[in-house]
């Protein structure tokens, strides 16, 4: 395959360019992904490209650098992306999309230790801009192991590689995990902002990209009916559940070092409860919606370290059985110490000090080896305050009590089954006042019969679009780190009971503490 030149691109009838009329096609641009041997590139990233390519979403000589550490020729770079996008592809792979798609890769090594350890890469990012007319706009993909951001960031900068001069872009995207605590997550900050500008820098969440996250924002603000409902008057309290059937897998080795609270709550679960919680901006534009999200996250309730094992659970999963099969216990997982004491499930109460939603709790748990996968959000409204009907034997006084009633719930599921439901008492057909609470179901796959893009090709497009709305800014992040810190510090100073590790079966919906730590506030876990 040779390089096209700029000229021949914009001749061709280009597949790359049929989403013009979309107008959400960046200016062309190189996007280097460092870490390109790596597993988010092969299963996430390159497969994301190519769907916007094959959606005609991406520019004219847009391209990629693959850069990384081992030698391996374009070539060999570009078969390894077409058999991920092969198995890994949301859409199928299509052969003249491919070929213009595949022309625009390249891949060259890197090394941080030695002084010429860039020169590769300037030369080609050079070679691409005077071939395909990518014009200095770059972005830079940290899809490399955190302890590696900011050596790769200083020296991005020392290399004149971050600093645009203003007719071009430097961004840089960042995967978590963003620090482990609030002081190295500042760290960090600290780091990156010496060669990047807050503006430049796009700390992906990729939960901000799923359809059912901005939907989120789209059903809370352009719906007048539910705003005047969502508020501690009407809304008992709220459940968040990520809940995962996989276990560790072959992550071992980084979730013994994270655990359930970082990996999943200080980010994911946090953006949730922001974007359930916050006030509505006055525009969407990118600073007034994450203004309004670190609002509400200022606003929640910091649980002191001596608090953490009265307001949270921990568990870990032994094994169990998930759809028929055996699956290990985590301390059976590959790289998991035998006595490990990590959590692999976190529940907990989360107050929310502002007028909005004080008394109203958010209750968050999020848990690996559960008996299937599913991430919802359950806003349970307040029982009727009286019920006025007869019941259901049709005694004239014996009353249905209010609390015999149940509350109306609003689930938003994240997925799978994306959609919304809302339950509603309705009146069973026949001679009685019997009462049985019906679904009113919303479906993202017979609403729209459409697919929805992957939450990683939104994410890339928006970036290139120079859009950040839909990425953790500096403050967001430290202010869920500054709540998860503290619960850290408890858990540090009280760790579980070796004899109570594991506390709940693989395939089971958690430990039973967690269920009581429901019960004592009278409310239960929704079963999903
Ligand atoms: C990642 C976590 O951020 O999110 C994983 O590191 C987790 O442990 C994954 O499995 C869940 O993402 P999703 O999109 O499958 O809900």
């Amino acid at each position: 395959m040779t390089d096209t030149l700029l000229d021949d691109v914009a001749l061709q009838p280009n597949p790359l360019s049929e989403g013009l009329s979309q107008g959400r096609v960046p200016l062309p641009c190189v996007v280097v992904i460092f870490g390109a041997t790596g597993d988010l590139t092969q299963r996430k990233l390159v497969p994301a490209f190519y769907a916007l390519a094959a959606d005609g979403l991406l520019p004219p000589g847009f391209s990629i650098i693959g850069a990384g550490r081992t030698e391996q020729s374009t070539e060999d770079f570009r078969e390894g992306m077409r058999k991920s996008v092969e198995r890994f592809g949301r859409v199928p792979l299509r052969t003249d999309v491919w070929n213009v798609f595949a022309d625009g890769l390249r891949y060259c090594t890197y090394d941080l230790d030695h002084p010429d350890g860039l020169h590769a890469l300037h030369e080609t990012l050079d070679e691409l801009d005077r071939e395909r007319g990518t014009a200095g706009n770059r972005i830079f993909y940290f899809s490399i192991p955190p302890s590696g951001f900011a050596a790769l960031a200083e020296r991005l900068g020392t290399e004149g590689l971050s600093h645009a001069d203003g007719s071009s872009f430097r961004r840089m995207i960042v995967e978590k995990p963003f620090g482990h605590n609030l002081d190295s997550a500042r760290a960090l900050n600290g780091k990156l902002h010496v060669a990047f500008k807050e503006d430049q820098i796009y700390r992906i969440d990729h939960y901000l990209g799923k359809e059912t996250v901005q939907n989120l924002l789209v059903f809370r603000f352009a719906n007048g009916i539910f705003e005047p409902l969502w508020n501690r008057q009407y809304i008992d309290h709220v459940q968040i559940t990520v809940a995962e059937n996989l276990g560790a897998e072959g992550r071992g080795a980084y979730y013994e070092e994270s655990g359930a609270l970082r990996d999943i709550i200080q980010n994911h679960v946090m953006q949730l409860v922001a974007i359930v919680g916050m006030e509505a901006p006055s525009n969407f534009g990118a600073e007034t919606v994450r203004d309004e999200k670190v609002k509400l996250l200022r606003a929640v309730r910091p649980i002191h370290p001596d608090d953490a094992l009265s307001h949270t659970v921990r568990g870990q999963y032994g094994e169990g059985w998930i759809d028929g099969e055996r699956v290990p216990a985590y301390r059976q997982e590959h790289s998991v110490a035998p006595d490990s004491l990590r959590e692999t499930f976190v529940a907990m109460k989360v107050d929310i000090d502002n007028w909005r939603w004080a008394g109203t709790p958010f209750y968050l748990r999020t848990g690996k080896r559960f008996p299937k996968r599913a991430t919802e959000i359950a806003i349970q409204f307040r029982r009727v305050p009286h019920s006025p009907f007869g019941g259901n034997t049709a005694t004239p006084v014996g009353l249905l009590p209010a609390d015999s009633i149940d509350p109306n719930l609003l689930v938003l599921r994240i997925q799978p089954d994306e959609g919304i439901t809302l339950r509603i008492s309705a009146k069973t057909p026949g001679q009685s006042m019997t009462i049985r609470t019906v679904n009113m179901d919303f479906l993202y796959g017979s609403a729209f019969l459409k697919e929805s893009p992957e939450a990683y090709e939104r994410l890339l497009l928006d970036c290139m679009l120079g859009d950040p709305t839909l990425f953790a800014r500096e403050d967001e992040v430290e202010e869920a780190w500054r709540f998860c810190t503290a619960i850290l510090d408890g858990w540090r100073a009280h760790p579980p009971d070796p004899n109570d590790c594991p506390n709940y079966e693989a395939g089971s919906w958690g430990p039973q503490s967690s269920s009581d730590f429901m019960a004592r506030d009278g409310r239960q876990w929704r079963r999903l």
